[in-house]
């Protein structure tokens, strides 16, 4: 952030919770969004991101918490009193009008006559200028999503809410807007809070990410933090994917633990290793697919000493272009992942070759193993 840090006007949820009849969509929920950050509720479908969201908004009532912005207690405001704009998947944008007059009418509601100077400045803020006679039928889905945009800031909100913006957007277009929306963040320095269930494009924007899961944050942070130090098997495996061996730990004296996993040896830094799991009995070692190496299992002579090894065989390989994604069996885990970055072509490594895999013991992360170990691998019903 270039942007000055104010702490005024943080958004500040205190034990913020939703009940509707017996059933809790969110959890009691404290959470505070720094001023002037771009920040993402990552979670599947039904964790209770929109819940959150609605009630921020006003648009839902919280069953307990309260909801300041700054100083203020803003959790018994009508919407419309609050300053927070929302924008939602749908756009719900006018179709009578054009982009100029949907962009125009918050002020125009306000009873504001002369909006020029300032439509016009949003239609440049989304690079949108030659279209603003059109109307939203003749734009394709990206402009619709600019002016939408567009539509909530003429309003000059201290907070906007985005409710899964790019869900309606095809793969590269999604990409594209990503982009666009972080810019246009930095460009005004408001506050975003953005709601998506897709991980990589709560990464691509965020400063800061909650991962929900069940209706409670599992884990805040910076995206790499969450990805290098996940704390639980959930964020483990939705936030990208990991290979979680299970094992038990048999010393951990000094700066290692020593675990004994698949009828060997494996090594990982004490310090990434939650305090629970450092007495002795299970643990799960967690290690991301990029962070592996493979060898056939000929050439493992070469590899150099004091790296964390399995043996294993070949089970899958996809050529993906950047990268060759692996799946290997071993006496450490079934299917676990090895991304290849596709530097020299391969050949050797089909379905069948004997490999070794190996890493370095600091890029390993320990967790608790006293957790579901498939919590957070997504489903298909998830990736929809
Ligand atoms: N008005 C409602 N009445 C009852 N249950 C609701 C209502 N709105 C949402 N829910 C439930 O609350 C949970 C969280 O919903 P939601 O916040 O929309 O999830 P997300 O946006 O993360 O997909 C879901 O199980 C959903 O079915
Ligand atoms: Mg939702």
């Amino acid at each position: 952030m270039t942007q000055q840090r104010h702490t005024g006007g943080d958004v500040r949820l205190t034990g913020v919770s939703k009940t509707y009849g017996s059933f809790t969509a969110v959890q009691p929920l404290d959470l505070t969004v720094p001023e002037g950050s771009f920040f993402a509720l990552l979670g599947a479908s039904g964790c209770g991101k929109t819940t959150t969201l609605r009630m921020i908004a006003g648009l839902e009532e919280a069953t307990t918490g309260t909801i300041h912005l700054g100083d203020k207690d803003i959790t018994g405001l009508p919407p419309h009193r609050r300053p927070v704009n929302t924008v939602f998947q749908s756009y719900a944008l006018f179709p009578h009008l054009d982009i100029a007059e949907n962009i125009a009418f918050g002020l125009r509601r306000r009873g504001i006559r002369s909006v020029k100077k300032q439509v016009d400045a949003m239609l440049d803020l989304v690079e949108l200028g030659d279209l603003a006679r059109r109307r939203p039928h003749q734009l394709s889905g990206g402009q619709q999503q600019r002016v939408a945009v567009a539509r909530a800031l003429i309003n000059h909100p201290r907070v906007l809410l985005l409710d899964e913006p790019l869900g309606a957007l095809d793969l590269k277009l999604r990409r594209q807007m990503q982009l666009e929306l972080k810019r246009i963040q930095t460009e005004v320095g408001i506050t975003f809070v953005h709601v998506t269930h897709d991980q990589e494009e709560a990464m691509t924007m965020a400063d800061t990410v909650a991962v929900m899961n069940g209706g409670r944050v599992e884990q805040l942070g910076a995206p790499a933090d969450l990805y290098e130090n996940p704390r639980t098997t959930f964020v483990a495996n939705f936030l990208g994917t990991s290979n979680l061996i299970e094992g038990d730990v048999l010393a951990a004296a000094g700066v290692d633990v020593v675990v004994s996993a698949g009828g060997g040896e494996l090594t990982l830094p004490r310090a990434r290793c939650p305090d629970s799991t450092t007495s002795g009995g299970r643990i799960l070692l967690g290690i991301r697919p990029e962070k592996i190496a493979l060898t056939p299992a000929a050439d493992a002579h070469a590899i150099a000493a004091g790296r964390n090894r399995v043996t294993g065989r070949v089970v899958d390989s996809s050529f993906i272009g950047v990268c060759t994604q692996y799946v290997v069996e071993s006496p450490a885990g079934a299917a676990l992942q090895v991304y290849e970055q596709n530097v020299e072509r391969r050949t050797g490594l089909v379905p069948g070759a004997e490999v070794v895999l190996h890493w370095n013991p600091d890029h390993a992360f320990g967790l608790d193993a006293d957790q579901d170990i498939a919590a957070g691998v997504k489903s298909m019903e998830d990736a929809a």
